[in-house]
């Protein structure tokens, strides 16, 4: 069969299980075989996750009343938390979408949610922060942030991750390290302090920091927001020197916590960046 559509046997490696899924019935099966390398142009093969090692592939539709790969993935007792984090348009949201898309391939089960946000209470301390008409000072935004995050860690983040979920969070603890600690000038330690308190000291697994030059990004940011898919923000209407100083603060910050911190180049296509993220995905996932 995977001769029949094109692949050569070169192409193709023994693996453990790999997640196959019909572009016709959208039925999921499991084989031994894995592609490792970009699957664009092949026959057959769905496009969307082109240049993934769990791969959207095209098989015979046949009945297939069991998934064995599932049982495997139970097994993972604790779940993964991850964090997405950059500066305004770098794609960080985009690529949250696309890691969801893949592990639900994988069949795990997924939390998606974001900073400021994820509760009820968390939204509506949302809503205050971006309001363009109010301009707290930065020690009033730390307190909403981390009034916020205590909520959404408590009801959200971790029993989730208790319950074994893979929880994907659009920003967390370190866009305040950065944004307030650093760009607002409330300290790495203080903010990093009040982090804690606010989080019971959970912390993301990995956290993936998107990385492009700034005025590139708020062009991006920018053509979206015309658009119209992002409402108009106060912290969008930054200085350019604030969105280069933003830039800084992460990439200092995977200085600081290389285990945990990957920068990712963010510029190209959603599937060129996901086809960066893409390896970097923890085993213990696949
Ligand atoms: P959002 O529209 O989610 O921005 P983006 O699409 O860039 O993620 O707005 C969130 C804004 O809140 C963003 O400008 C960064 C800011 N922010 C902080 O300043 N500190 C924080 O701790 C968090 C979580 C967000």
């Amino acid at each position: 069969m995977l001769e029949a559509i094109g692949v050569s046997g070169d192409a193709i490696q023994k693996r453990d299980t790999i997640c196959v899924i019909c572009v016709i019935c959208g039925q999921i099966e499991w084989t031994g075989f894995v592609i490792p390398s970009c699957l664009c142009g092949c026959d057959g093969i769905s496009i969307d996750f082109c240049a993934y090692s769990v791969s959207l592939w095209f098989f015979e539709c046949a009945e297939s009343p069991e998934i064995p790969g599932a049982a495997i993935l139970s097994t993972m007792s604790r779940g993964y938390f991850i964090t997405f984090e950059g500066g305004e348009g770098t794609g960080k949201s985009t690529q949250l979408l696309l890691v969801n898309d893949w592990l639900k391939i994988l069949r795990h089960t997924i939390v998606m949610t974001r900073e400021p946000g994820g509760t009820r209470l968390a939204e509506a301390v949302r809503a205050l922060l971006l309001d363009p008409e109010l301009e707290p000072d930065g020690f009033s935004e730390i307190f909403l942030l981390e009034a916020a995050r205590r909520d959404h860690v408590e009801q959200v983040i971790r029993p989730a991750i208790e319950d074994g979920a893979v929880v994907l969070c659009d920003r967390f603890t370190d866009s305040s390290l950065v944004y307030q600690g650093l760009v607002r000038g409330l300290g790495w330690k203080e903010v990093a302090g009040l982090n804690r308190l606010a989080t019971g000291g959970l912390e993301p697994d990995l956290t993936l920091v998107f990385d492009m030059d700034p005025e590139a990004a708020l062009r991006r940011a920018h053509s979206r927001n015309s658009e119209g898919s992002l409402r108009e923000s106060r912290l969008d209407d930054e200085p350019a020197e604030f969105h280069r100083r933003v830039r800084d603060g992460f990439l200092e910050l995977a200085e600081r916590e290389p285990s945990r911190v990957q920068v990712i180049k963010a510029g190209g296509s959603p599937e060129e960046v996901f086809a960066r993220v893409h390896p970097i995905l923890p085993e213990a996932l696949r």
